[in-house]
């Protein structure tokens, strides 16, 4: 029994040192070097290659070392049959609340506008809304999504949310459905993206919804590049219908050296680090999902196969 191991992560080899601590008996292989694939039972991966489960006869489960599975499930490589978990921490959650949190207040209290001005050499008070009647959409609400808006909520902000199914979140107004998401759209100053990707939600942040939401709001994308028609965003930046759009995640990652994004004045871009995967409380759900896979248990923040995420 092996346990398959792929990240294309800069910290790999810290991640390979805290597996090979944290599970001192297993034998670990690092894609390439699969050795004999009918040994493999298990695999923990981030953005697997192309053919990476070809030949995992034997695989009987997987651990994604993150939170969304949309990259691997979209392969369509892993047989149905094959459980997926994924990270779902807490640690994480904190670290996005605090990257919104901070966005929000950026675009709220008119930083950029400043930086502008000062750019400029133009010393102006511009008008700017209090929290209290500042308005914050978050679409998701899943682990992540929920603490995110009660995060914002706690900050005096008015926050909205959207999600799949319906939820109650005391202090936030929840949406569901096509008519909630125009709503909310129409609501917000500000549109918090933490959806997963799913064949119903990608481009699902397009001129409809950039055109419905009121002039000069902004948006906050943390969760995958393929939701955003960034042809529609850019265009709505540069009409001035939207003025800020703050991007931690884009359909090729890095962008290309001629996206326009780089360069875009309403663009703000961070490379994909929102909500970095912590290693210290990751590791234990890998162990707990492959000690589970091995006792024939079913592991804990199983993947919806059907659902996507
Ligand atoms: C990062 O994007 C993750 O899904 O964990």
């Amino acid at each position: 029994m092996s346990i398959l191991f792929h990240t294309d992560w800069p910290n790999r080899d810290q991640w390979l040192d805290g597996l090979r601590r944290a599970m001192p008996d297993a034998r670990i292989r690092v894609w390439p070097d699969i050795g004999d694939p009918s040994d493999i039972t298990f695999a923990v991966v981030w953005n697997p290659p192309s053919g990476f489960f070809a030949d995992l006869d034997r695989l009987a489960g997987v651990c994604v070392m993150g939170a969304g599975t949309d990259a691997i499930l979209a392969k369509g490589e892993i047989p149905e049959s094959v459980p997926v978990a994924r990270v779902v921490d807490p640690v994480m959650s904190n670290r996005m609340a605090e990257y919104v949190l901070a966005a929000t207040l950026r675009f709220q209290r008119r930083f950029d506008d400043y930086a502008l001005q000062q750019s400029r050499q133009e010393w102006q008070r511009l008008p700017q809304k209090d929290a209290g009647s500042f308005h914050v959409a978050v679409l998701g609400l899943g682990q992540i999504g929920r603490l995110v808006a009660g995060r914002l909520a706690a900050n005096g902000f008015k926050v909205g949310g959207w999600s799949r199914t319906a939820r109650e979140i005391e202090g936030i107004e929840c949406h569901t459905g096509s008519d909630g998401l125009a709503r909310l759209v129409s609501w917000c100053d500000l549109l918090v993206n933490l959806l997963p990707l799913t064949t119903q939600t990608r481009g699902l942040l397009d001129r409809d919804v950039f055109w419905a939401m009121p002039v000069g709001g902004g948006i906050v994308n943390c969760a995958r590049g393929a939701h955003v028609v960034t042809a529609d965003l850019l265009q709505a930046l540069d009409t001035g219908q939207l003025s800020f759009a703050m991007l931690d995640v884009f359909e090729t990652e890095p962008p290309a050296a001629d996206d326009p994004v780089w360069s875009h004045p309403r663009v703000h871009m961070t490379p994909h680090v929102s909500s970095i995967t912590n290693i210290e409380t990751a590791l234990p759900q890998i162990v707990a999902a492959y000690d589970a896979t091995r006792a024939g248990r079913p592991m804990a923040n199983r993947v919806n196969r059907k659902q996507g995420y």
